[in-house]
């Protein structure tokens, strides 16, 4: 099989799909890998540290010519894939819900797309799941960026010249992204809480050593839900949330939003009057910016500064830590592929499980469930 591996196209992104761990690997199942030149720079990957590991490095023409599989972060246009053949995988990226447009054009072109983000959340799928390994980096490095904008510490000091006070840290939704914020910010010294719909959080952000705040008397998500996610709320729970964070915000320093329904925009959890009752100086990471955000006003890879509070975001928060998120995302990829490797065939046959979930396209169609009707 020759496997290519592009160089990101789409603005902003410095990340790549693939790293000379990886590329090592997919050789030692015996395929050819082609790296674009270039394709890693921005990860602090050089062409010669792909080359060492096997890969056969090129200009776009020459690495698509005549590849079966190609790897990238976001999913590009189709017409970048000319060469490939016919009814070869793209295994990348495709924000499907929003770009169905690029969806029916790879259906037109008759490759078959592979949605990293419709990895099932099960166990076996874990060591294959982008969202999991990039929403953890982007926790950390929304806890960074927001303490780098915070004009004051975040841990205690007792100095001869007086006491520097421990910011307080809130961060609201506590999926993977959340309780690796958690952590940072403890890790940082901040006095950290925490809250999410779903009542299983409650004894993860406990037992990282912050404070659970949650909605009382009205009925929250229970178990883990579908896949683990979660689904829009009532009104009611609305109501009760938005009383509950207006109560608690008016005291923070910090406050990192993560919160995501998969398939809708994200829910608004911190309105501009909440964010008025707010200390000036303050800071708010928005993390779910690109998906709509979760705070009134925020823009994506703008600070916005209201009532004195500072309010960032970035369009592509693991795009700011290129080097880990690649690396992350290349193993994600690898161990997707190789779990499927059909040492007979030398290619790899997904399941039905599994293939299913993450396959848009086939055969000039669009063949995914979830994107019916
Ligand atoms: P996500 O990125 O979809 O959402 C982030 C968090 O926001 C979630 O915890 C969600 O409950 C919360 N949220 C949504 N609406 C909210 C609201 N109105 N107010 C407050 N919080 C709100 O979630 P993520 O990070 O993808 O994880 C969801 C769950 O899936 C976690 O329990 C995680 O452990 C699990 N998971 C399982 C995997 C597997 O088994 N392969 C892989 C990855 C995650």
């Amino acid at each position: 099989m020759k496997i290519a591996v592009l160089k990101e196209r789409a603005a902003g992104e410095t990340r790549v799909a693939a790293t000379p761990e990886t590329v090592k690997k997919f050789v030692g199942l015996g395929n050819e890998v082609a790296v674009e030149s270039g394709a890693g720079e921005r990860a602090s990957i050089s062409d010669s540290a792909f080359s060492d590991a096997g890969a056969v490095l090129g200009e776009l023409a020459t690495v698509m010519k005549d590849a079966d599989i190609v790897l990238g972060i976001q999913a590009p246009k189709p017409t970048v894939l000319k060469g490939a053949k016919k009814g070869a995988w793209v295994a990348a990226l495709f924000d499907p819900f929003q770009n169905s447009g690029l969806v029916a054009a790879y259906a037109k072109f008759g490759f078959e797309a592979l949605s990293m983000e419709f990895m099932p959340r099960i166990t076996r799928a874990q060591s294959m799941d982008v969202l999991s390994s990039q929403s953890n980096l982007a926790g950390y490095k929304a806890v960074l960026a927001a303490a780098d904008t915070y004009d004051r510490a975040f841990p205690m000091m007792m100095t001869a010249a007086g006491t520097v006070q421990a910011a307080r840290c809130f961060i609201m939704g506590v999926g993977v992204a959340g309780l690796q914020a958690i952590a940072t910010a403890r890790r940082l010294g901040a006095q950290v809480s925490a809250t999410d719909v779903r009542s299983a959080t409650k004894e993860q952000i406990e037992s990282l050593g912050a404070k659970a705040i949650f909605v009382q008397d009205v009925a929250g998500i229970e178990g883990e839900g579908s896949g683990g996610y979660a689904t829009e709320m009532s009104d009611e729970y609305k109501a009760a949330q938005a009383k509950l964070v207006s109560e608690h915000i008016a005291k923070q320093d910090i406050v990192i939003t993560t919160a995501l329904i998969p398939g809708r925009a994200a829910p608004v959890l911190i309105t501009d009057e909440q964010i008025a009752t707010m200390k000036p100086g303050s800071v708010i990471f928005d993390l779910a910016v690109a998906q709509g955000g979760n705070v009134e006003g925020s823009k994506p890879d703008k600070t916005v500064v209201k009532h004195g509070v500072s309010i960032i975001g970035f369009s592509n928060t693991p795009a700011h830590l290129a080097a880990d998120s690649s690396a992350l995302f290349a193993r994600n990829h690898f161990n997707f592929l190789s779990a499927f490797w059909d040492a007979e065939a030398g290619a790899p046959v997904l399941d039905e499980e599994i293939g299913d979930a993450v396959r848009l396209t086939k055969g000039g169609e669009i063949v995914n469930e979830r994107l019916q009707g």
